[in-house]
This record gives C-alpha cells, structure tokens and sequence, in this order.
C-alpha cells in the first residue's frame, strides 16, 4: 500500500471550519519531516486566508525525542497564525508525557481526547460558546485586557481578558495555581501587570495603586483571612468605613479630628451590615476567638461596609460546613441584590458557582480555557479535562 503523503493527511472540513490532520502511524525522526509537513500545512493554510478549529489526530503518531523541540516550535507558529483552537485525538503515553511537560507554556493539557468523536464534540461546542458570545451583551463594565503577569520565570497570568457586566455575579473558577487570586490582585492593584490593562467605568485604572482603587470602591475579601484577630467584630468592620474614604484618613483625624457627626454615622452603617449579616451576638467579641465560618462573615461585613461598587471574594465559602455554605450564599446573594454589587467571585465548589453566577471564567495555567454562561461552562469538555486534569 502506498505511504499517504502529508497532502493526503490534511482535510478541510468547510461546514465545522475544522482543518483535520491525520497523523496516525506517522514517525517523524528528522527535523526535514516536520518541516515537510509544516510547509504544506502553512501553505494551504495561507491560501484559506483565515483561521480555523483544528483537529489532530496522533493515533500510533510517534515523535522522536530529537524532533520535539522543532515539532513543538513550528507547531505553536501555525497555531498563532491560523487557530482557532486545537484539539488533540489518541495521544499515545510517551507524546502525553511529553505535552505534559510542556503543558505550561501551550494549553496541551486541557484537549485531548480519546476519540475522534468526543474532539469533534468540543469543537461543536466551542463554536457554539463563540455564536454566544458574539451575541452576549456587555456593558463593559470592568474590561479585563490581555492581562500578563510574570513571577520571575512563573507566568501567572498569560493573555487573560474578559469583561464584567454591572450588578452581575461573575465567577472565576480554575484548578489550584491556574492565577485566579493573581487575577484579583491585578483588578484591585496590588499587582501591576506586565501587559494589559484594566478598565474600569471607561477609565483605565491599571497603574493605581490599591489605596486608589479601593477608594473607586472596590473591596475585597481574602482567601486566607485578613482581619485584626485581636480586635472585635464591631472594631473590625469599621475599619472597612474608614478604608472608604478618599482621602487620607490619618490626615485627617491628626489635623481636624473626626466629627462626632461622621463617627455616628459610621456606626450606623456598620450596626446595619451586622444587621444585614447576622452577627449582632458576636459585635463584642475579638474577631480570632471566632470560629472559622464566622471570621469569613465577618470579613464580608467588613467589605460590605466600604459601600463597595465591586466586591471581589476569594473563595468566600472554603473550609465551611454546609450550612455555613448556604448562609454565606444567601448573603452574597442578597447584597447583590440589595446595593447591586457587582461580584466577581472565586470559588471551588462548582454547584455553588454554577447556581449563583452569571458569567464565569475558566483559568488554567494562567490561561483563559473557556467563558461562559454556567450551562455552557458545565458541560464544556475541555473545563471538564481541565478538572480532570487535576490531581
Ligand atoms: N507572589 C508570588 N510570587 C511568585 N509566584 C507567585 C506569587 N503569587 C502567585 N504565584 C504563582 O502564580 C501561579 C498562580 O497562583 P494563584 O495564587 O494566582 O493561583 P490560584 O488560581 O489562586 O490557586 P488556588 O486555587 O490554589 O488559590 C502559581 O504558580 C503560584 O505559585
Ligand atoms: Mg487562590
């Protein structure tokens, strides 16, 4: 039987704008193979003159150690320039060994599949999430702009962008280290990215600094508690009032004081949060003899206090019971409903995610894998691979 040529291994398929590469039982052992291939494949892309879905096939493909280097080079060049995504089929163990090793920089990990079928699936929904995105209406909000943030070799974040709706609830999920904490260190400035920008209300904000932005009202809560452990609830969250102000508060208490009139009603408002949050028999007590699922509330009183337009929450409901859970749901819930705080959230459990957000964001390896609303996110094989992956 007659070796099929490169040519033959390359098929357009015009109605799923999929280019499909057959590689089963293919050995490339020298640098002049791959080259062959990628010539031909670039040629016929460049005559299509737009980018596509491609569908790779690796069944029985073998690529030898010494042409990996240039395989995976020429690879990401023809991704770049004319992908719209790529899914991987059969990647026997030693070429998934292999991506995985380079799983950090390309998102190899995430796509690929058993079957030709299951690839041809998460093509059909990806085109499908692009339809509705394209048909989504955003107000742009908060513009999240091909963000970058490098930690010495470690890249955090890699060309992340998005964009929040006003009043919505708008999740970040992701598996552990995928850069979603990093993510809300950039919007609240205490990180400044290495590339992008973020824009807020039509005004790019990326260089403030987070005394700035919080003075935008932007508040936030923490994935490892940050409250003054030895002082009380009530203490606690006034000092969310007065991160509020603009100005400098030392400033000002050292040479005007504070009046009486401003101190009042600073206390109002909290004794309404604690109201609102139900936590009027711990106003008394110091914040670090609390139980855990009380310090988080109490932590989301003092946030609440700022009288935030956005409320960024890292993982608000890790470590607590059930219960604790579903309190914490109905407040977050309720206060979007109440002041119509804008959200953006970051949580592990993914039936609370997938109940109360409007929006959400895939991370992996500091990369945007998917968005979406929940039902498309649920079921979207390469969120899913992307969980599996985890382990
Ligand atoms: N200050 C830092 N210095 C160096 N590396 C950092 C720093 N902060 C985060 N990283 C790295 O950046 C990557 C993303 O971390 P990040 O904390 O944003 O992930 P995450 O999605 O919030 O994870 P988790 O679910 O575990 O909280 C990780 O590889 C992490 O080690
Ligand atoms: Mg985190």
């Amino acid at each position: 039987m007659a070796e099929k040529t490169f040519k033959d291994r390359i098929a357009f398929h015009q109605s799923l704008e999929t280019l499909e590469v057959d590689f089963s039982n293919v050995t490339f052992s020298s640098v002049d193979e791959v080259d062959a291939f990628y010539d031909e494949v670039d040629q016929q892309l460049a005559k299509t003159g737009r980018r596509w879905y491609f569908l790779i096939i690796y069944l029985d493909c073998v690529i030898e150690p010494q042409v990996w280097e240039r395989f995976a080079e020429r690879g990401k060049n023809t991704n770049v320039k004319y992908s719209l995504g790529t899914v991987r089929v059969g990647a026997s163990e030693e070429t998934r060994e292999e991506i995985r090793g380079r799983a950090k920089e390309d998102r190899f990990r995430s796509n690929i599949f058993a079957s030709r079928e299951e690839a041809l699936f998460a093509i059909a929904e990806r085109r499908k999430r692009q339809e509705v995105l394209v048909e989504r209406q955003t107000d742009d909000y908060l513009r999240v702009e091909d963000v970058q943030l490098l930690f010495g070799g470690i890249r955090a974040l890699d060309g992340v962008g998005f964009s929040v709706n006003r009043g919505e609830i708008f999740s970040i999920i992701g598996p552990n280290g995928a850069g979603k904490t990093s993510m809300l260190n950039v919007i609240n400035g205490f990180y400044r990215p290495t590339r992008g920008q973020i824009v807020f209300d039509g005004r790019d904000r990326t260089s403030l600094k987070p005394r700035a932005v919080a003075g935008l009202r932007f508040a936030r809560t923490f994935q490892n508690i940050a409250l003054f452990k030895g002082m009380t609830t009530l203490d606690n969250i006034m000092t969310g009032r007065l991160l509020r102000r603009r100005s400098n508060f030392l400033w000002d208490a050292i040479y005007w004081g504070i009046s009486k009139n401003e101190e009042m009603e600073n206390r109002d408002y909290v004794e309404g949060i604690i109201d609102f949050l139900e936590i009027e028999a711990i106003r008394k007590t110091p914040v670090g003899r609390l139980p855990y699922g009380l310090q988080k509330r109490v932590e989301l009183a003092r946030a609440l206090a700022m009288e935030p337009k956005v409320l960024l929450l890292d993982e608000p409901m890790a470590g607590m019971n059930l219960e604790e859970k579903q309190d914490m749901v109905r407040f977050i819930l309720d206060a979007n409903d109440q002041w119509g705080i804008t959200m953006i959230l970051i949580e592990h459990d993914m039936a609370v995610v997938m109940d109360i957000s409007n929006f959400v964001v895939v991370l992996d390896h500091g990369q945007k894998i998917a968005e979406g609303v929940p039902d498309e996110v649920r079921v979207d094989p390469v969120v899913i691979r992307a969980y599996l992956g985890q382990n």
